[in-house]
């Protein structure tokens, strides 16, 4: 096996359970969990709205590629949870796959546009059906998720608890 970083990273789309189970496999773990997202907002001192409104996706994108590169540079054994278009970015593919074992979770569509109902802080959801355009990001993403991943888990169907169990179990084979 190609040794690499010691992180557990998860990605996937919105609403696929990255920081729930990801919050509960560091628990299991005995490390902490970082999320790309808060990592970005903590460095640029304004709330993930107010960053959006100002600097667009674009300049979002450039903060999470330097959390990315921070979290994925860490000594300490993280579970590191990226935003969904984390994958978007080949730097951010490369960093992550050399920073440890990358998850993919993966639900259907309409099931992550389920978990989401009432929630009103992804602006890539803001407007139009929910599951139309998770089913685009899920179409036009899915190669970026292949080829950053070491490991597919879906989370359709079972509980945060079942889902960290399955992450945990990939991971000891991958660190056997
Ligand atoms: C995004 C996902 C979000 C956040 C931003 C953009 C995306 O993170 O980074 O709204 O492009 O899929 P979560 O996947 O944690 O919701």
């Amino acid at each position: 096996m190609v040794r690499r970083g010691p992180h557990l990273v998860l990605v996937g789309l919105m609403g696929a359970g990255k920081s729930s189970v990801g919050k509960r496999c560091a628990e299991l773990l005995h490390r902490p969990f970082v999320d790309t997202d808060d990592l970005v907002v903590a460095a640029a001192g304004v709330p993930f709205d107010e960053l959006w409104a100002a600097e667009g996706e674009s300049g979002f994108r450039a903060r999470e590629r330097v959390a990315v590169a921070d979290a994925a540079a860490s000594p300490t054994p993280l579970v590191i949870a990226c935003g969904g278009g984390a994958v978007l970015d080949p730097h951010n593919r490369r960093a992550l796959r050399a920073g440890g074992v990358v998850v993919w979770l993966e639900a259907p569509p309409a099931v992550l546009a389920s978990r989401l109902v009432g929630d009103d802080t992804r602006p890539l959801l803001a407007g139009g059906d929910r599951a139309t355009t998770l089913t685009r990001l899920a179409d036009t993403r899915a190669a970026a998720y292949e080829a950053t991943a070491d490991v597919t888990i879906a989370t359709d169907g079972r509980t945060v608890e079942e889902a960290a169990a399955a992450v945990l179990e990939e991971w000891r084979s991958w660190n056997a």
